[in-house]
């Protein structure tokens, strides 16, 4: 298994041919997951479109702000679970900010389905290793939820997220209930002791290595900050590991999100279409422009 699954082009409103044009979306919740990040839950405004709706777990969005700017989000919420499309923001600049004022009733645009997405067909039968850290938590939340509503055709579930602190933890209302889960193993550490934590304390790749998940038949599907990937991947290659096993979602900045705009393109590969899922045999064969 080497390749991430094929590009789905992205489907637009019906009748509509302009791929720049955003769908207009209404937010129905707001929950603040830790200081720099919150989570949008959002319905499309013609109902016909939200019924319409597709998308694969690992495939992005692009939420505007109109006046502001429009950004690229994992939609984090599966397609297994259709009642809203949930995408998770961490405050990085302009157009994040102003995505951190938007309250249940508000209007955003959305331009979504695109990119690609995990490859979960051919991982069906084998074991799954998720590594998250911070926000990189939000497309393996997908791919995980989708995994969990078609529990039967996955192997062993393990989860290890990581965040710096215990308030810098996303998905905590959610926790509690993996944790508790039998069908999947969860794993929570963060960087430093704090008080009142009963869970792992160090780094994602220390307590990786502490876990030693075998790579029998397994896959590893890891996102999170270059840094946590980098020291990561050279663990899940202690562990045996190989390259088409391991698959990646990167954060190269887009703008058309559709292929044309030549924005985020890495040698012959645009990371709007191509990826943003990729295994790491497919990112070895890429130029270092990360
Ligand atoms: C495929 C993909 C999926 C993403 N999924 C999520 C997600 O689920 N949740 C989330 O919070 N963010 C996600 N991002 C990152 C998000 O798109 C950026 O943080 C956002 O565009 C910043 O917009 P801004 O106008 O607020 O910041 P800007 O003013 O544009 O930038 C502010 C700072 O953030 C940096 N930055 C901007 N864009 C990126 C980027 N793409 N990657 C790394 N650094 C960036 C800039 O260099 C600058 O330092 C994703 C990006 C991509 C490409
Ligand atoms: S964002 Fe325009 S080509 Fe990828």
């Amino acid at each position: 298994m080497s390749e991430a699954q094929s590009t789905t082009r992205p489907v637009f409103r019906e009748g509509g041919t302009n791929p720049y044009v955003p769908m207009p979306a209404t937010v129905i919740e707001v929950i603040t997951e830790t200081p720099a990040i919150k989570t949008f839950r959002v319905v499309l405004q013609d109902e016909l479109a939200m019924r319409a709706f597709h998308f694969e777990p690992g495939q992005v969005g692009q939420l505007s702000m109109f006046g502001v700017g429009e950004s690229t989000f994992v939609i984090n919420s599966p397609p297994t679970r259709m009642e809203y499309l949930q995408f998770s923001v961490m405050k990085a600049g302009e157009n994040t900010a102003a995505l951190h004022t938007l309250e249940p009733g508000d209007t955003v645009g959305v331009r979504a389905p695109l990119g690609n997405a995990f490859p979960y067909e051919t991982m069906k039968g084998k074991d799954i290793v998720f590594i998250g850290g911070g926000i990189g938590m939000a497309p393996l939340r997908t791919l995980l939820l989708f995994m969990l509503d078609n529990r039967k055709d996955y192997g062993a579930i393990r989860l290890l997220y990581g965040a710096r602190s215990p308030q810098d933890m996303a998905f905590s209302a959610e926790l509690p209930e993996w944790l508790s889960r039998e069908d999947l193993e969860t794993v929570l550490t963060i960087d430093r002791e704090a008080e009142g934590w009963e869970h792992k304390v160090g780094l994602i790749p220390n307590v990786l290595l502490e876990m030693a998940p075998s790579p029998k038949n397994s896959v590893a599907v890891t996102c999170g900050p270059p840094i946590m990937i980098k020291f990561t991947l050279q663990a899940l290659e202690k562990l045996g590991f190989t390259k088409e096993q391991t698959f990646t979602t990167l954060e190269k900045r887009m703008k058309c999100g559709v292929g044309i705009c030549g924005r985020c393109n890495i040698g012959d590969k645009y990371v709007c279409i191509d990826g943003p899922v990729f295994s790491m045999a497919q990112l070895k064969e890429l130029p270092n422009e990360l």
